[in-house]
């Protein structure tokens, strides 16, 4: 290995969401977190460095995104990544993927319209359907005891409806870490082509994969691509999301342009973040050795979750997930309902682990650890983990 992922930095005081305002959402300080998903890790060096002498410049003013540079780096990274050509043309910069998916969804689709998604899903994607008075209908996941797969008779009568007109894809699937297969893409593009709903693929996990199935870009499955369009980022991947950017994959020049007018007209975004900009081109350009490596530091976090449950919290089961640093854990067989599991870890095993529910109704059973981490963390959460249970079978017990 050329890098080292097992460094652990104290983040605690950088106004860091995950550590520092960890009481927001689980109601009190000084937990250890494993909850948002960024990683403990640092940036890749070389992407460091270019930040630093571009800092050293000292001049930060109003920054351009299209431009060869930005643009050839993302068709670069499609490539080589996922060999999946595109053209420079398709590509418009957007400050993050959720404002992208918000802003399609407000271009595409009318109030009271359905946007159809698989379930669990982000929790971003229910407020932002909910908040922009859009209808959620929910293709729910098909559960094969712990292996996720997609209900096509049910997404066929979800899209079918004369309102649906919009699939919300998340590819691959936080949290289930699906990565779906090309007969999956396939059967996916049909319904939607026949049903005439446009497919907006979240494709910001696609960096992080590590099972057998490679990601495929929705444009490289699509048959048309003026129906589908790509919202994602090099943030997930590289740590970067402070930095703020991402960026869309829009084959369909009218949407596209007016995305941009909405984009720099309506919101006033015409200036791109300068790190944002640079840490993409050369986290594309110059660190794909490094993304290979930390595939296989998250695929070993994960094998450490697995065997440390199956030793000591075997009621606890994780199936190891194809993509993304989320362990997606089920607790189904725990005899404990999820308040008081939460209630065990968080007030007496000080751990912060998301509780299913976040990801909808029917991911009661379920919680969803982040391992985007040193191994240290990992194995010091898994402590934490067995100590919550430990005091529930014990007051349990005495009860
Ligand atoms: C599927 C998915 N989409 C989008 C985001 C957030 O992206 P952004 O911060 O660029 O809006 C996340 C972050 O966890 C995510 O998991």
């Amino acid at each position: 290995m050329k890098y080292n992922f097992d460094e652990r930095i104290n983040r605690l005081g950088t106004y860091c969401t995950q550590w520092d305002y960890i009481e927001d959402r689980f109601g009190e300080k000084d937990l250890l977190p494993f909850s948002i998903s960024d990683t403990d890790f640092l940036c890749p060096p070389e992407l460091l460095q270019a930040m630093e002498s571009r800092m050293q410049h000292g001049i930060f003013g109003y920054t351009r995104w299209n431009h060869s540079e930005f643009k050839g780096a993302i068709r670069h990274w499609f490539n080589k990544r996922f060999d999946c050509p595109i053209e420079e043309d398709w590509i418009v910069y957007s400050p993050t993927v959720i404002y992208s998916i918000s802003k399609l969804i407000e271009l595409l689709t009318e109030e009271g319209d359905h946007i159809v998604t698989q379930t669990p899903a982000y929790d971003a994607f229910y407020k932002l359907i909910q908040d922009n008075n859009r209808t959620l209908s929910c293709n729910a996941l098909v559960n094969h005891d712990g292996v996720y797969t997609i209900d096509f008779e049910d997404l066929e009568a979800k899209l079918s409806h004369p309102k649906a007109k919009i699939l919300l894809l998340c590819s691959p699937q936080n949290p289930t870490g699906r990565v779906w297969t090309k007969e999956e893409l396939d059967r996916i593009i049909s319904l939607c082509n026949k049903h005439d709903v446009y497919i907006i693929s979240d494709e910001i996990h696609m960096d992080i994969v590590h099972g057998s199935n490679p990601h495929i870009p929705i444009t490289k499955a699509a048959t048309d691509v003026s129906k589908v369009c790509i919202c994602t980022s090099a943030s997930k991947t590289f740590n970067t999301p402070g930095l703020s950017g991402s960026y869309n994959i829009i084959p369909d020049e009218a949407l596209r342009e007016e995305f941009l007018i909405t984009l720099k007209n309506r919101d006033g975004i015409s200036c791109a973040s300068v790190f944002g900009t640079l840490s993409t081109i050369t986290a594309y350009e110059h660190c794909n050795q490094w993304v290979d490596e930390l595939n296989a530091y998250v695929k070993e976090n994960l094998k450490l979750v697995q065997t440390f449950l199956e030793e000591n919290v075997p009621a606890a089961r994780l199936v190891m997930p194809e993509s993304t640093y989320l362990a997606w854990i089920d607790v189904s067989k725990l005899p404990y309902s999820s308040d008081e599991l939460q209630h065990a870890l968080v007030h007496h095993a000080k751990v912060a682990i998301m509780p299913g529910e976040t990801y909808g109704e029917d991911a009661k059973g379920y919680i969803r650890m982040n391992v985007g981490c040193p191994r240290e963390k990992v194995e010091e959460g898994l402590r934490r983990f067995k100590m919550g249970i430990e005091y529930l079978q014990t007051s349990t017990t005495q009860i």
